[in-house]
């Protein structure tokens, strides 16, 4: 008798489940509004498209830790906070020295923000805007860092001056990143901040709502992101446009895309469970794509890109989501594929800490039920008949 006598639920005769929660609201927030229809995305009151052409990703963290702008003088604290927390503890760059160099850059990303919570073990409990601040500042180190070294380069120490993105690229290349980059990935920074309850988000508060600690719920939610039906696309998808690269410019990508669709494989980077309409975000990561493919002399990853879009419009009417454009952009800026959703991370942080903060501040046990499909009261033979 499985029937809850508090709640009623009776687990016997639960009478459908929303496969992948489709639909369901397990939290409020202030943090993001999606409207799916309109293709509308919405931090905190401010629309995508008005941070995109004003901010910084560093207005945007306190943005998602504060549930407003900062004045100049709260700006330049953060920044300068984040600045000067750059640094990764020495068992972390021994680590990144002795983990396998084919090792998947999200794995090692994962395991490196655990160890960086020894960083934090004389800070309260409940210093959740610290410890924000922290990992946040030290994930673009541990990437770039891990990145040279695996191809056998020295890693390059951090500034204490620049913005996240300036520093991101100077660490990552070992030379100072000129205006325009810097400013492409800012701007990248911004639109993948914050997504409402997807999949990574969800764990992050699932985590926060244990009262486990920030670090536990981001390095949880790094695991999710790392999956390619979500942060990981982005990776997915320049293998795509690779497979077509080895064909040759000439590459023919509606019939690459029809074929795969006749097989019934997804194309990566297309479809979304809430937008049902061309991702905002994808349209500023369009036009950033076909300005860099053609400065950068890959016309053929847009055109391509565009043939694809067109096709999974006319055969499946299904739209773009922002890992498709940003993998031409940060190809064409000379990053490795693999560290792709890495770069996506270094950006939710923001809005993983600002879930976690609202949970903290509201908190209840996530404890779904589970509609149980197995047998009941089966005899238990012993071990030798079975
Ligand atoms: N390529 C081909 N068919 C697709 C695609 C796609 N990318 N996306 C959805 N479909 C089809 C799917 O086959 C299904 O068709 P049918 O009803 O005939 O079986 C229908 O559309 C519904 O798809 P679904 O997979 O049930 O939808 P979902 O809401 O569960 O999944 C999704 C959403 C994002 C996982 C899915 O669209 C997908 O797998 N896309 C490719 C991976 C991807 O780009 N992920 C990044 C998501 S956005 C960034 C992020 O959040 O990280």
């Amino acid at each position: 008798m499985s029937k809850d006598l508090h709640t009623g639920f009776d687990e016997t005769i639960y009478p459908y489940i929303n496969k992948g929660l489709d639909g369901v609201v397990a939290f409020s927030t202030t943090k993001s509004f999606i409207d799916g229809q309109a293709g509308e995305l919405i931090y905190e009151g401010y629309n995508i498209d008005v941070l995109a052409e004003n901010s910084s990703f560093e207005e945007v963290c306190f943005l998602l830790w504060n549930d407003r702008l900062p004045n100049q003088e709260e700006l330049d604290d953060l920044t300068h906070k984040l600045q000067t927390r750059r640094g990764l503890p020495q068992v972390v760059i021994d680590y990144l020295h002795a983990v396998d160099k084919e090792s998947n850059p999200m794995s090692v990303l994962r395991t490196a923000t655990s160890m960086l919570s020894q960083t934090d073990i004389h800070l309260p409990d409940d210093s959740y805007y610290e410890k924000a601040i922290n990992i946040t500042a030290k994930l673009p180190t541990i990437i770039a860092a891990f990145s040279r070294i695996r191809s056998g380069q020295e890693m390059v120490m951090p500034k204490e001056t620049g913005s996240t993105a300036f520093n991101f690229l100077y660490m990552l290349n070992g030379e100072e990143p000129g205006t325009q980059a810097e400013k492409t990935l800012d701007l990248c920074l911004i639109l993948h901040a914050e997504h409402g309850m997807n999949a990574s988000t969800f764990t992050c508060r699932t985590v926060a709502g244990t009262l486990s600690d920030l670090y536990s719920a981001v390095t949880g939610a790094i695991g999710a992101l790392k999956g390619p039906l979500h942060g990981g696309a982005n990776t997915a998808v320049m293998k795509m446009l690779m497979e077509l690269e080895a064909q040759g410019k000439d590459a023919d990508a509606v019939a690459f895309t029809k074929d795969k669709l006749a097989k019934k494989e997804k194309i990566m980077g297309f479809g979304h469970r809430v937008y049902k309409t061309f991702d905002p975000r994808a349209r500023h990561l369009q036009k950033m794509a076909q300005s860099l493919s053609e400065e950068t002399g890959h016309e053929e990853l847009y055109r391509w890109s565009m043939d694809m879009l067109t096709t999974m419009k006319n055969e499946k009417n299904i739209d773009p989501n922002v890992d498709f454009f940003s993998a031409t952009v940060y190809y064409s800026m000379g990053i490795q594929p693999d560290l792709y959703t890495c770069i996506f991370t270094m950006s939710r942080i923001s809005g993983w800490a600002g879930h976690y903060m609202e949970q903290m501040a509201n908190n209840r046990l996530v404890r779904p039920r589970a509609l149980y499909v197995g047998q009941k009261n089966q005899d238990y033979p012993p071990i030798e008949s079975r």
